[in-house]
């Protein structure tokens, strides 16, 4: 394994180890190197010693060593198991007194200062104690990597101290450089962190170059650890200045007032990519950790890199901002085995396309710089979000309602300190901070972090993002500079740049999500990920195919597919935000829409019971519904209308009720479905009554007519109630001629009193109800007058079914007007819709063959 990288000798000489004969590798004890280096020498990297260490082998090339017993130090290149990668830096390591080990390797040497962390070295590199002063760490090829820019100083010497300094020093001693003053992420007893100083946490474990997180220290704030990132640095830790401790020293017991288990065996404090600053000591066998500075008030969650960028820290536990909560998808895990490196958006955020931002509300979440970074500038949480939104380097907002005020009180010795928290006044106000990164937030369902009042983070996402057409450039060679070729040119150019220019004007459309209980926009990629590629086809309506999917949080949906409406752009918007602007427990709720280049989609909720057709005479007819289920579907449908026609700010003709349109949740709840489709088809109002619309077989005989009201829906609907009860359809070719009309049955039954005989057999439960069920024929009847001033409201319906009002029982059972209209299109009736509405309502064909 190891071994494939390493030379033949190097081989040999591993084999010897292993067995533990060979005396090639010197065991700790036993290094013999000086502490001390004169000018004009250098040393080339060429590891003559190997240590075990963190995850594997490590090789080393001393050239200082410090320490006797106890801790121990070595200055010199450090390079990881297959020596690709080595840095010029000081080590510590535990000096081993046991003769067993005598022959073991240096066990697990650390690293606590690195002169070239960013960038690594090979094998061959020197380090060159140069004769005008400078130390320097230079490349094979001469290339400086690392300099002590020491150049032109009077250096007599280096040295490694007893505690792990390197210094530069001069004639009498002084000192002209040292290690301590430039620390990297590590400090040693006797070390000290002064203002202008500070230690940088490295990328992670196995990359040591400068990651984002420092901890420095200043007499105002203490000692403050932050993201230094994009010249706004976002504070996750601060002290505050105390005042009996000016000095950050790391001392034998103590660092800036902690208390830290004194020791004499070897300890370092190590500011760590986690943003944790530990405190690790050699126990034996391995380093272990004896403190963890630093802790924040959100425990776990409150470091920026727990959770990654955009991850959300639940108790420890990572995810997106997406998971369960919110809707739909705009982000997603970086790596899904290792949740805790965060996640990225699904649509990277673009400036050229500011119009699709939207804010993503994370309800109750915390960011962990929102309290060091508080300005008392109160502002309202619209201005918040607008502020960002309007500036594209602004990522996200959060926000905190001033609904706490927040108080300290002490004791006379200041000693014992409490925090009250107190409701204030209701405001409307509140703190408002900007992010330019997002880094881990933090779920504060169980308010974890005792802030001032309710907080929420508003993450900035691209709702869409299409490609910015790029610009057509057409160069003219002059020697094919015919008129004609030009004309050609600029003809095309002119047809292709309106093209673009339209698909673009497309894509510019506003968002109407924003609006709490407005429809989600999606992308189509995402709805075509969210159905596993439209596989699973739920049903084929009027508008279209319908698919199952399933959203983050597990939750089925159904995305129809709107056909043939390319041409629709901005009514379509218009319509969504209509439709999803419209709520009621007998309406299929709209959640989500897709208007993307020519593809316009409709999320809606998941029915679990499907499509009533499927239940009174398609695939479930022998599992026939009991009459009190039949009789609660025809008035929620009665509820769902009534809504549609006369609650609603904009009145809302369905024009294609019938079985396939309701919708029936787990529970026989029934929701009518597809409602302001029609509209979509049509913007030109003046030409409504030109172009017929619905279904066969359920429509209204005012059709014939120019005069179009709701009362078609009341029409329709009395045909379904009617199929409700009879469990079969209003046209069924496979029935005998006189059976085979519904309706014409209708009026020879009614007068021949013999109404019973119609109702669905298949339920004993129909019978034994029959006289509430030949109560709702009757109802039936009445919304079936052909005279449509003669049908009811349906919010009259509503009150009859409840009981509350008496039906109409002066009623005209001929229907036969109607059934000319309803019979014209023949045998396959269910393909037949009249969804074109380019179609006109010729006279030929309403009179066509009977
Ligand atoms: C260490 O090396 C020096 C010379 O390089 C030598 O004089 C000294 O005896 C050695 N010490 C041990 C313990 O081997
Ligand atoms: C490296 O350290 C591990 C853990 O302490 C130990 O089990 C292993 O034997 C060591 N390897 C060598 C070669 O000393
Ligand atoms: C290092 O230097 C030696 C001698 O100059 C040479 O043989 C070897 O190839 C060099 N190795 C690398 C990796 O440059
Ligand atoms: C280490 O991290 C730095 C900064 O993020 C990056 O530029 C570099 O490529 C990384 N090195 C490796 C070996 O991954
Ligand atoms: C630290 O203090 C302990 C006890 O006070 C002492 O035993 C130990 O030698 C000290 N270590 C150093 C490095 O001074
Ligand atoms: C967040 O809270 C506000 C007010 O309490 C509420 O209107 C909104 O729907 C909530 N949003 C989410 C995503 O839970
Ligand atoms: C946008 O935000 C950045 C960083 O917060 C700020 O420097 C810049 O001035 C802002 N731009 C505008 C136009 O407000």
């Amino acid at each position: 394994m190891v071994l494939k990288h390493i030379p033949y000798q190097f081989t040999i000489l591993l084999g010897g180890l292993l067995t533990l004969y060979s005396s090639q590798f010197l065991s700790a004890q036993i290094l013999n190197y000086s502490s001390t280096a004169y000018p004009s020498t250098s040393w080339i990297n060429n590891p003559t010693q190997m240590a075990n260490g963190t995850t594997d082998l490590a090789f080393l090339t001393p050239i200082l060593l410090s320490g006797n017993d106890g801790p121990r130090f070595i200055c010199g290149f450090f390079c990881n198991t297959d020596r690709s990668s080595c840095l010029f830096g000081v080590l510590i390591f535990q000096n081993s007194h046991s003769p067993a080990r005598e022959n073991t390797m240096m066990q697990f040497p650390k690293l606590v200062w690195v002169a070239n962390r960013n960038h690594p070295v090979q094998l061959n590199t020197t380090l060159q104690l140069r004769q005008d002063g400078d130390l320097v760490v230079a490349d094979s090829d001469g290339t400086v990597v690392w300099s002590s820019n020491t150049r032109g100083k009077p250096v007599s010497g280096l040295n490694l101290t007893e505690m792990g300094n390197l210094v530069l020093f001069g004639r009498n001693n002084e000192t002209i450089w040292q290690s301590f003053d430039h620390p990297t992420d590590s400090l040693l007893l006797g070390q000290k962190l002064v203002p202008g100083q500070k230690l940088i946490a490295s990328v992670s474990e196995s990359n040591l170059s400068q990651g984002l997180l420092s901890l420095s220290f200043n007499h105002h704030d203490g000692l403050v650890a932050y993201v230094d990132s994009s010249n706004s640095p976002q504070i996750y830790y601060m002290s505050g200045f105390n005042g009996e401790n000016p000095l950050v020293e790391f001392n034998n017991g103590s660092f800036y007032g902690w208390d830290i288990p004194p020791t004499s065996v070897a300890q370092f404090m190590k500011f760590e990519p986690d943003g944790h600053l530990r405190v690790y000591q050699w126990a034996g066998i391995n380093w272990r950790e004896v403190a963890d500075l630093l802790r924040t008030e959100a425990g776990d969650c409150g470091y920026p890199m727990v959770c990654g960028r955009y991850g959300v820290c639940t108790n420890g536990q990572c995810g997106c901002p997406d998971a369960a909560k919110y809707q739909s998808s705009f982000f997603r895990q970086m790596d899904f085995r290792h949740p805790n490196l965060g996640c990225s958006p699904v649509t990277p955020i673009s400036c050229d396309y500011a119009k699709d931002h939207i804010l993503l509300e994370l309800n109750n979440t915390y960011y962990f710089a929102f309290d060091s970074s508080l300005n008392e500038q109160r502002t309202e949480l619209e201005d918040c979000k607008n502020t960002c939104l309007s500036n594209c380097s602004c990522k996200a907002a959060v926000f905190v309602h001033h609904q706490w005020v927040n108080s300290y009180a002490c004791n006379a010795s200041q000693s014992n300190c409490s925090r009250t928290i107190m409701r204030s006044n209701g405001t409307s106000k509140g703190s408002c901070l900007l992010l330019n990164e997002v880094f881990s937030i933090i779920n504060n369902d169980n308010y974890a972090v005792s802030i001032w009042g309710d907080s929420s983070l508003f993450i900035k996402v691209q709702s869409s993002y299409v490609e910015k057409p790029k610009r057509t450039k057409v160069i003219l060679a002059s020697t094919l500079g015919t008129l004609f070729a030009v004309l050609c040119i600029v003809g095309i150019c002119f047809v292709v740049m309106r093209k673009r220019l339209k698909e673009s004007n497309e894509t510019e459309v506003d968002f109407l999500g924003q609006v709490p209980g407005m429809p989600t926009r999606y992308s189509y990629e995402m709805l075509k990920a969210l159905t596993e590629d439209f596989s699973r086809k739920l049903g084929e309506g009027g508008f279209g195919c319908v698919y199952e999917g399933i959203i983050e949080n597990g939750t089925k949906i159904a995305v129809k597919c709107i056909d043939g409406f390319g041409q629709v752009k901005d009514s379509f918007l218009v319509e969504v935000k209509t439709i999803g602007s419209i709520h009621h427990v007998n309406l299929v709720k709209l959640i989500g829409y897709c208007s993307e280049k020519s593809h316009r989609l409709l999320v809606y909720e998941y029915m679990a019971n499907g499509s009533l057709d499927t239940w009174i005479f398609g695939g479930k007819r022998n599992l026939p519904l009991p009459w009190h289920v039949r009789r609660k579907i025809i008035l929620d449908i009665a509820k769902g209308l009534a809504y549609l026609h006369e609650d609603c700010s904009q009145k809302i003709i369905h024009f294609d009720i019938k079985p396939q349109n309701i919708l029936l949740d787990s529970n026989f709840n029934a929701k009518v479905s597809d409602f302001g489709l029609s509209k979509l088809l049509e913007k030109d109002q003046s030409r409504i009554v030109t172009k017929m619309r619905g279904t066969p077989g359920y429509l209204a005989p005012e059709w014939l007519s120019n005069i179009i009201t709701e009362k078609v829906d009341v029409y329709s609907f009395g045909i379904v109630i009617m199929e409700i009860i009879c469990g079969r359809k209003n046209l069924d070719w496979s029935m005998t001629e006189e059976n085979r009309h519904l309706l014409s049955l209708f009026k020879i039954k009614a007068a021949e009193e013999k109404l019973q005989d119609m109702v669905d057999q298949k339920s004993e439960d129909m019978l034994i109800n029959i006289e509430e069920v030949l109560d709702m024929m009757s109802i039936a009847a009445w919304c079936l007058q052909s005279d449509f001033t003669k049908r009811p409201s349906m919010s009259l319906v509503v009150k009859v079914l409840e009981g509350l009002v008496a039906a109409e029982t002066n009623l005209d059972y001929d229907f036969t007007y109607s059934s000319v209209i309803s019979t014209f299109t023949g045998a396959d009736q269910e393909q037949q819709v009249v969804d074109d509405a380019a179609t006109p309502l010729l006279p030929s064909i309403l009179s066509g063959p009977r």
